[in-house]
Parts: structure tokens; C-alpha cells; sequence
């Protein structure tokens, strides 16, 4: 298997530019199921997890063309309502395919998606959501298996905001009879580009972003032309890499409200952070400050970029707090930053990281997307070469991560083991 290779201690710099969304090119992609005809999806990354969910969709009857970052998606004829295990372990966003299949053949079958690396991470509120919508739900081998003659609009409020959740109902409910409310969503910015094709297509959905999203259903809709936004995340962790190396760093093609949180934190953190017509810049400190975080659901903290501001901070001049809030598991990566040199003490969901002056290079191994990620960043502001094995995990999530680090002058390059 493959590894990533780092000669750390070059300071970043440059331009790089955010390849489009991972999380929200996604539920887009489930989404033109809704519709016949042909769907057209601009800004698709080319990564492991858009495979997967192009391979579901060719299971389920898609035909699925790729122009450039372009796939034209053609659904016509549902030819099958399964989402088979195989397919869903890898990728647990495979449960999208349930709102859009139940929505618009009535049935669905999709395997459960069991643990991850981060968590128990159950389904149990879209079942519910779709219950409520008229669905009815049965377990059966691993599989839930949905079907509802007709969706009807309800009114639905999430125990929890869940980002899934949220997307798998809101297109559910665009071809559902009569309104529903969903109460206590989701506001992260991938639901509302969801939302915006959703209304594209002819669907009629307000308050995305907010926390009560109202979609009145419609008989029918037309099929999708869409440009996917910016990946916020990816864009995140460019700019931790530039801060924690010291470096210069211009990140294209993002904007800031999608990250202000986690913009403020860097800023807290020492960063010089300069909003630019296309993209932000930052410039890293020369003492790297200790700042406390929490992750929360959106607009808080975001828990995609935990992991790598965890790298930042074993930098920092004192002692930073991390509570991690969204996911009970998702310290994965604390081991590996010990290896490295890391000062990090876990009591519970409660990391707290004391700052070291410098890093060391070791082998270490990625065990999550994010977590792997910080490996990388941590590898780059260590001394001396790091290795990150199992990189599988960075290919679900970050395009062209490499090349795109060489170019800021990161000495690092992929190895087949
Ligand atoms: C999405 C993102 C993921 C991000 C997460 C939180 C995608 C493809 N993935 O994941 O990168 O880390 O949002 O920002 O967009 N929960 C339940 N029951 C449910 C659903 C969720 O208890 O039915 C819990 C989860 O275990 C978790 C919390 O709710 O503790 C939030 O999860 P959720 O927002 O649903 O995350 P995902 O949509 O899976």
C-alpha cells in the first residue's frame, strides 16, 4: 500500500487553489435521482468517496458520464432501490441514496452502516424523519428497508442537528405532498448548496442555513445544473499547514463566511488571516499562541478540522484545551501526533495539549480522513522525514493532495510501499 513521504521544515508558500466540495458534491449527487433526464454537476472532486457514490448510482440504474470535472448524470429508469453493504461500509454517506429512491420509486433498501473510526455514528434520525414522513422502516439483515406509497410533508425536529440528517429529508420532502418544517437542522454551508440545486431543479425550500428549513413538495422536478461550492475543509487545512510552517500561504477560491469560526481561531492562534477578492491568505506566526477549542455543529467550531488545529496547537507557546463535541471517538489521531513529539493528554471527549517547541518525524499511520490529514501537516513542521502509511483514508477526502503541497514547496511525495 501506498505512503506519503515528508522531509519536513520548509515553510509553505504560494497559491493553492479548493477543489470543490467532497461533503456537499456528495447529496448532490444522490439528489439527481429525484429527477429524470439529464443532470449535469460541475466542480466535482476527483476523489475514492465520489467514486463510490457514482458506482451506487450506476447500481441503482444511473447512467453516469464524466466531462473534465463535470458528470452528467442521466436516471431515467430506477433499475434497483439496493445500496449493498460493500459499497456503504466504505462510504457512510451512501445513506443518502434512502430520502432521494424513497422519494421518487417509493422504496429503498440500503445496508445499515455500521461503526466507524470515529464513532458509533447511527442513522437512527433520518429513519425517524422518514418515518414521520409517512415511510414505513423495518431492519431486516443488516438492511433498512423503506418504502411509503406517497411521502407526506410533517413536521420534523432533530433531537441533534445532523448534517446527513438534514440533506437525506430535505430531499425526501421536495417531492413529498404538502409542507414540511424541519426544526433544529443543520446549517452548514453544504446544506445550503444542496438546497440552492434543490431549488434549481424547481423544488421550494426556505431557510436553509438556518436552523428551520420549511420544503413545500412538488409533483415534479427538472434535472439539475450545478456548480458544487468550494471545499471549506481542504481550504482549512491548507491554511493550517501554511500557519504551522511559518508560511505564506494564498488559498483560492474559498470564501470566509464559510469558516469564520475556524478563521477566528487562527487569528486567535497568531495567524495573520487577509481576505482577498479570490481566495484568503495567511501568513503564519512566528510564536504560535495556545488557544482552547469545541467543536459544535455549524456555525461553531467545525469537527472536519479538529485534528489538524490538534497539530497547530502542539506547537503552540502553552496549553491548549480540545473538547470534541460532535463525535464521541474522534481522538484517533492523538497517538500518532505522540509519536512525533506531541504533549497530548485525552480525559474523555477533553484533549489538552501542552505545547513542545519542535516536532520529530516518525512513521506514523493515518487512521481517519481529518486525522490523516493532520499526520500531514505535522509532518511538514516536523524535523527530519515522517511517514504516513494506510493514506487510503487522505484519498476519500483531499484532491491532489501532494502535488498540490510540492507546489507551496513542501518536500513530500507519495511512495507505493
Ligand atoms: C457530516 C460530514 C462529516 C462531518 C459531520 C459533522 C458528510 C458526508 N459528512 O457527517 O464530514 O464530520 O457531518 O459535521 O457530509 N447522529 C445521530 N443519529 C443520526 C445522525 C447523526 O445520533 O441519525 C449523531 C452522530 O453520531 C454525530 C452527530 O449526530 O454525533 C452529528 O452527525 P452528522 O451531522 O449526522 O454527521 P454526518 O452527516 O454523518
Amino acid at each position: 500500500m501506498d505512503k506519503i513521504v515528508i522531509h519536513g521544515g520548509n515553510s509553505l508558500s504560494g497559491e493553492v487553489e479548493v477543489s470543490g466540495a467532497k461533503n456537499a458534491a456528495l447529496p448532490l449527487l444522490f439528489a439527481t435521482l429525484l429527477a429524470p433526464g439529464k443532470h449535469r454537476l460541475c466542480n466535482v472532486p476527483a476523489l475514492r468517496d465520489i467514486e463510490t457514490a457514482a458506482k451506487l448510482l450506476g447500481i441503482v440504474g444511473a447512467d453516469v458520464q464524466r466531462d473534465g470535472d463535470c458528470f452528467e448524470i442521466t436516471a431515467d429508469d430506477i433499475r434497483s432501490d439496493e445500496a449493498p453493504y460493500d459499497l456503504v461500509r466504505t462510504m457512510r454517506a451512501s445513506v443518502l441514496v434512502l430520502g432521494p429512491l424513497l422519494a421518487r420509486v417509493g422504496h429503498a433498501r440500503v445496508s445499515l452502516p455500521g461503526g466507524c473510526a470515529i464513532g458509533a455514528r447511527p442513522i437512527n434520525l433520518h429513519l425517524k424523519g422518514l418515518e414521520a414522513l409517512g415511510a414505513t422502516i423495518d431492519l431486516d439483515h443488516g438492511y433498512v428497508e423503506a418504502r411509503a406509497e406517497k411521502l407526506r410533508g410533517a413536521h420534523i425536529a432533530f433531537d441533534m442537528p445532523t448534517v446527513g440528517g438534514t440533506e437525506n429529508l430535505m430531499i425526501a420532502a421536495c417531492l413529498a405532498e404538502g409542507t414540511t418544517v424541519l426544526d433544529n437542522a443543520a446549517r452548514e454551508p453544504e446544506v445550503i448548496d444542496l438546497a440552492n440545486a434543490l431549488i434549481g431543479m424547481g423544488a421550494k425550500i426556505t431557510g436553509a442555513g438556518t436552523d428551520s428549513i420549511v420544503i413545500e413538495g412538488v409533483d415534479s422536478l427538472q434535472p439539475m445544473d450545478y456548480r458544487v461550492m468550494a471545499d471549506r475543509i481542504e481550504a482549512g487545512t491548507y491554511m493550517v499547514a501554511a500557519a504551522m510552517t511559518r508560511g505564506d500561504v494564498l488559498v483560492k477560491g474559498v470564501e470566509a463566511s464559510a469558516l469564520e469560526t475556524f478563521l477566528s481561531k487562527l487569528r486567535e492562534a497568531g495567524a495573520v488571516i487577509e481576505e482577498k477578492s479570490d481566495g484568503i491568505r495567511v501568513i503564519g506566526p512566528e510564536t504560535i499562541r495556545s488557544v482552547n477549542i469545541k467543536t459544535q455543529p455549524h456555525p461553531g467550531f467545525p469537527t472536519d478540522m479538529q485534528a489538524q488545529f490538534m497539530a497547530l496547537m502542539a506547537l503552540g507557546d502553552g496549553t491548549s484545551v480540545i473538547s470534541e463535541t460532535v463525535f464521541e471517538n474522534r481522538f484517533m489521531h492523538v497517538c500518532e501526533l505522540q509519536r512525533l513529539g506531541a504533549d497530548i493528554v485525552i480525559d474523555g471527549h477533553v484533549a489538552t495539549v501542552r505545547g513542545v517547541n519542535g516536532l520529530c518525524g516518525a512513521p506514523v499511520m493515518a487512521t481517519d480522513l481529518r486525522a490523516s490529514a493532520s499526520l500531514v501537516i505535522a509532518g511538514l513542521a516536523s524535523e527530519n522525514t515522517t511517514e504516513v502509511s494506510r493514506i487510503y483514508h487522505l484519498d476519500r477526502g483531499y484532491e491532489k493532495l501532494e502535488e498540490k503541497l510540492q507546489r507551496l514547496g513542501a518536500a513530500i511525495e507519495r511512495q507505493p510501499a
